[in-house]
Order: structure tokens, then C-alpha cells, then sequence
């Protein structure tokens, strides 16, 4: 018997099995289960994956009792507070740092890349003014794959990084435009003299013709403080392990399928309300509060079993602690209290939430903590970003992490096809 080893024994009929335990560089070590239906016949069983490794990965890393995030091995808090978000893109998408030269060129590569072809803003614009962005966005991101199907074929290290930087640079554009042609207002495109965060905030905001709001003061209204919290934002969501987007990216890459298709399925994917739909429903959901004095009802409600209310923001698959993410949101939102206007209605109705469930034995026995969309979803709203765009934000941090799990993927010499099997219960 092998010291790292597991032995299973099958009660029915007293025979054993041994398999490998794999350690891990952090975290939990795994059980070696590939050839398990061959020895015994039968299938492991985890609906929703609570016990299962897919894969071998170096980029993220989460201890969810602790609270714990790194990207490459470094903490969320460092990265988020110290470090631009196209740095913490060029970190994901080779393992390291840039240099100061490898920065500069890397935000310039990005401008240039954030122009979209004129084909694609025809088929945004063919779509309903009533399409919610997110339907917009992962059909325009599917359509991407028509004008880069060369990327299908990827021989060298450039292909890759070229592959990636045109997907993270077209994000903000599509997301942009999806976001204008559903209020039914001219595209506007963007500028290459401008950042990549605040690009995106311009692109969003700008009059037709490029004019940026003009206040009494003369001054463009895209402030310092509102790009710094987004691009924060942008970094605390750029990759987050094998939850459900990042599970159907590679799910869909598993088939040979076009990188940039793998991204779409990875945005519908996200935009569920127990995932990346969160923050637009935390929102939904203090505005349907209405009232600091309805929350004690409402929680209530969420305690109740049979109810299926939900507390929108709170809970999570891997955290069993406080988010990290939502613990550098929470300070971003204290920083922010006096730039934006954060004594709303709504934000005093999050905080009175916030409180009680904090206290409340039934959280604090589920271990139920504010999740990073709590946070988002409040100083976006305090930001002046309409709710139906927090998930396409959502999106345009995380296309990061998806496409370098995609090339993770590939580049893994025992990846295979997913294809799970099932507990037959039918006829
Ligand atoms: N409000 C009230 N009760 C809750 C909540 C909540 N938000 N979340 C979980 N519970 C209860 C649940 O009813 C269950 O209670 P019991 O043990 O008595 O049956 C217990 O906590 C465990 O819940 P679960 O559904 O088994 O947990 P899960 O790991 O399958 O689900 C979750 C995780 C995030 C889907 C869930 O907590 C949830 O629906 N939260 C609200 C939606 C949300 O905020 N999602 C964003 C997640 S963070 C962003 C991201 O990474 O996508």
C-alpha cells in the first residue's frame, strides 16, 4: 500500500481499492479518481461539484475558511490597492509582473486593440432597444469568434497573447455599446487617448459626438475617484478558481470550440442571480425593500425554509468567512462616503441589512457573509452605473480570468473532453 494513498472498501462485497492522493502547493490535497469507474464499475456522485477537483490550475488561489484570494500566489488586498488593473491583467496572463516598459506597452497594445469592426456595431444595433446589455454583449462576444477565426489555431506564444489582448480590449467597447443601443442612443467609440478604465466610463457617458458632460466648472464628469473604484472593481473581479462561468469556459474549450465562443457561454453563464447576476439583484432587491424599517420583515423572510427568499449578496459556495473581496469593498465604500453620495435611501437600507445579518445566529451559523456583489452592486449604484450594467462589469473584470483559464486549459497535456455521466433513475 502506498503511503499517499486512499483505500475505498466496498462494504458489499469486502473489496478494496487504492488510490493516489495528490498534494497540492496550497490548499486541500485531491483523491486520484480517473480510473475508479474502470476498478470498480461504478461512478463518484457530487451534483453541483461540492467535493470535486476538474483541474490542475497555477493562477488562483482561495482558502474559503479564511478568506483567503491570490492571483499567482499574491493577495487580493495587495493587488487591489496597489496595482492597476491592466497590470493585474498582464500579471494573469503570464505569471508575473510587467516591467515599467512592459506596462506602458501593454496599456498602449490595449488601446490600439479596443476598436471593434463596423459589421459588429451593425448586428448590436439590430437588436431590440428592450434587450437587457447582457444578451447584447454575449451574442456580440459569440459573433467576435466570425471576425478572429484565426484564433481557432493558436501555434505560438504571440498567437496567444494576441488572442488575449484583442478579447480583453474589445470587452469594454461591446459592453459600451450594449449598453447605449438598449437605451436607444448613438454608439460611441473609443478613445485611444484615454485609459482603459476610463475609456469605458466615457464610452458610457459621452454625448453623441464624443462631448463629455461639461459641468459649471468646466470639468469632464469622469473624476479620478470614480476611475480608481472602478478599475478596483475591475481587479477584485478578475478571476475567482473554477466557479460556474469559469467551469462552462472550460467546458466549452474541452470541445475545440473557438476561444471567443467559450468567453459567450462563460457571460450567459455568469448572468444568473446565484452567480455574476447578484449584483443587478441586490439592488432589485433594496429597491423592492423600500424602507430601513421593511428589513427586519425581509429578513425574516430569508430565515424562513419555506420561503425561497433570498438575501441577494450574501452567501457563497467556497467562503466560509468573509469575502475578501467584499472586505476591500467595504473599506472602498467607507473611502468613498464623502466623493459620492452614499447616504441614499437605498445604501442606508444595505447598511441596516448588513448589520443585522451580521449578527444574526442564523448567518452566523450558515456562515453567511456579504459576498463581493453585496459591496459592488452599492457603490456602482453610488456611481451613477444603471443596474442592468453590473453584471456586464462583472463581465469586463473577469474576461481576464476566463480566456487565461481557457489557454490553461489547453495547454494542460491530461485535459479531456468534460463529459460527466449520471445516476440513471428513469424507466
Ligand atoms: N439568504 C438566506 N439564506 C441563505 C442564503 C441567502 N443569501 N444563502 C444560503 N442560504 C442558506 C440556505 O437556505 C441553506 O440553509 P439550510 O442549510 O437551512 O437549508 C444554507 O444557507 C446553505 O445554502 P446553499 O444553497 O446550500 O449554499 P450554496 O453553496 O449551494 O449556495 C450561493 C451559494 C451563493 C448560491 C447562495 O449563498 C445564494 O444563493 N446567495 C445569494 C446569491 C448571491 O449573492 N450570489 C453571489 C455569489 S458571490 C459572486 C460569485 O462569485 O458569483
Amino acid at each position: 500500500m502506498k503511503k499517499n494513498s486512499m483505500t475505498m472498501i466496498d462494504n458489499r462485497t469486502g473489496k478494496s481499492y487504492e488510490y493516489s492522493i495528490l498534494e497540492a502547493t496550497r490548499g486541500p490535497s485531491v483523491v486520484d479518481v480517473r480510473s475508479f469507474f474502470k476498478d470498480t464499475g461504478m461512478f463518484t456522485y457530487d451534483p453541483g461539484f461540492t467535493s470535486t477537483a476538474a483541474c490542475d490550475s497555477e493562477m488562483t488561489f482561495i482558502d474559503g475558511g479564511k478568506g483567503e484570494l491570490r492571483y499567482y500566489g499574491i493577495e487580493i488586498e495587495e493587488l487591489a490597492t496597489n496595482h492597476s488593473y491592466l497590470d493585474v491583467c498582464f500579471l494573469l496572463s503570464t505569471g508575473r509582473f510587467p516591467t515599467q516598459e512592459e506596462s506602458i506597452n501593454y496599456d498602449l497594445e490595449i488601446r490600439h486593440r479596443s476598436f471593434i469592426h463596423s459589421g459588429l456595431k451593425n448586428l448590436i444595433e439590430s437588436f431590440p432597444n428592450s434587450a437587457h446589455p447582457m444578451a447584447i454583449l454575449a451574442s456580440a462576444v459569440s459573433a467576435l469568434s466570425s471576425f478572429y477565426f484565426e484564433h481557432l489555431e493558436l501555434k505560438s506564444e504571440e498567437d496567444y497573447m494576441e488572442m488575449k489582448r484583442r478579447i480583453i480590449a474589445k470587452m469594454p467597447t461591446l459592453a459600451a455599446f450594449s449598453y447605449r443601443h438598449s437605451l436607444g442612443i448613438p454608439l460611441i467609440c473609443p478613445d485611444i487617448e484615454r485609459s482603459f478604465t476610463e475609456n469605458f466610463l466615457y464610452m458610457m457617458r459621452a454625448y453623441p459626438g464624443g462631448k463629455m458632460h461639461i459641468g459649471v466648472d468646466g470639468e469632464e464628469k469622469i473624476s479620478s475617484v470614480e476611475i480608481e473604484a472602478l478599475d478596483t472593481i475591475f481587479t477584485l473581479h478578475a478571476d475567482h478558481e473554477q466557479n460556474a462561468s469559469t467551469t462552462t469556459v472550460r467546458g466549452v474549450a474541452s470541445t475545440g470550440a473557438h476561444p471567443y465562443v467559450a468567453i459567450s457561454a462563460g457571460i450567459s453563464a455568469l448572468w444568473g442571480r446565484a452567480h455574476g447576476g447578484a449584483n443587478e439583484s441586490v439592488i432589485a432587491q433594496l429597491e423592492m425593500i423600500g424602507d430601513v424599517k421593511n428589513v427586519p420583515a425581509f429578513i425574516k423572510r430569508a430565515k424562513d425554509p419555506e420561503d425561497d427568499f433570498r438575501l441577494m449578496g450574501f452567501g457563497h459556495r467556497v467562503y466560509k468567512n468573509f469575502d475578501p473581496r467584499a472586505r476591500v469593498l467595504k473599506k472602498l465604500q467607507d473611502k468613498l462616503s464623502d466623493a459620492l453620495e452614499l447616504d441614499s435611501e437605498l445604501i442606508m437600507i444595505a447598511r441596516e441589512i448588513e448589520k443585522i445579518a451580521l449578527s444574526d445566529p442564523y448567518f452566523i451559523e450558515r456562515n453567511l457573509y456579504p459576498n463581493i456583489d453585496f459591496y459592488s452592486g452599492t457603490i456602482l449604484y453610488a456611481l451613477g452605473i444603471p443596474k442592468s450594467m453590473f453584471t456586464v462589469i462583472f463581465v469586463i473584470g473577469r474576461t481576464v480570468g476566463w480566456i487565461n483559464q481557457w489557454v490553461e486549459f489547453k495547454k494542460d497535456e491530461s485535459s479531456k473532453i468534460a463529459r460527466p455521466r449520471q445516476r440513471y433513475l428513469g424507466k
